[in-house]
């Protein structure tokens, strides 16, 4: 079984997040380097983060014109990252500009494309923010489209929040892969996280990786806490 679990590195400092990657490296499929870590420590920390032997999420949540975001996609994938992050509300035009510029600039480096992932309804927002800003109030219908839409755009992945991925999973190609935040085991706090699943609950609904935080970078001893949630998973 390949390990789904993805660690994020939210972490303020270059020092901090490599002490917690090598901790953690061989109880993870890979580590999410988020904008905080990225702004503060710079586009190395993706190289050194690799070096303890992991894949690596950049989850920069690319939104902007199409040809922006397709020279912000082939930097990453020139950092040699395995998946990245963009906005399904930037459009078609802009996620078809961001699938390509990841398949042609890896082509071009020899290297297997990372997966372009969508980001949907963020789940800090509402019925409420949506209708704010003029977009379809029923956050699940607006899921739905915009999941839809990136899979018309040929995207692979999407983000979704645990309680979206049975509806997804009816919806979607069977290929499409789910990459859901949101998890707690029950042993911790759910913090600000309002609406969360179990590791094993969240693979059952057909989640493909797992991106969990605090519940592993947390924990007394973070190793421990990663090797155990992947225990429940096999
Ligand atoms: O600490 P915790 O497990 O809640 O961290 C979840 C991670 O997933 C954080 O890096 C957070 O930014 C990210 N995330 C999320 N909800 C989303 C998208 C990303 O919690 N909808």
């Amino acid at each position: 079984m390949r390990n789904p679990i993805i660690a994020a590195l939210d972490v303020p400092t270059e020092e901090q997040a490599l002490k917690l990657a090598l901790e953690v490296a061989p109880a993870v499929g890979a580590f999410k380097i988020g904008s905080e870590l990225f702004s503060a420590a710079g586009p190395d920390i993706v190289q050194r983060v690799h070096d303890t032997g992991a894949a690596v999420f950049l989850d920069l949540k690319f939104h902007d014109i199409p040809n922006t975001v397709a020279k912000a996609v082939a930097a990453a994938v020139r950092l040699d990252v395995q998946m990245l992050t963009i906005h399904t509300c930037g459009g078609l035009e802009m996620m078809r500009a961001a699938e390509e510029s990841a398949q042609q600039t890896a082509l071009r480096s020899g290297r297997n494309a990372p997966l372009v992932l969508g980001v949907t309804v963020l789940t800090s927002h509402d019925s409420n923010t949506l209708n704010e800003i003029g977009c379809e109030a029923n956050v699940g219908r607006q899921v739905e489209r915009l999941a839809q839409l990136a899979v018309q755009a040929g995207l692979r992945g999407l983000v979704c929040s645990p309680l979206e991925i049975v509806d997804l999973r009816q919806i979607l190609p069977e290929m499409i892969q789910l990459v859901t935040p949101g998890i707690r085991t029950g042993a911790e706090p759910a913090d600000d996280q309002k609406r969360t699943l179990t590791p094993r609950e969240a693979m059952n609904a057909g989640a493909s990786w797992l991106v969990i935080g605090r519940p592993i970078y947390a924990a007394s001893n973070p190793r421990e806490a990663a090797e155990c949630i992947l225990k429940t998973l096999t």
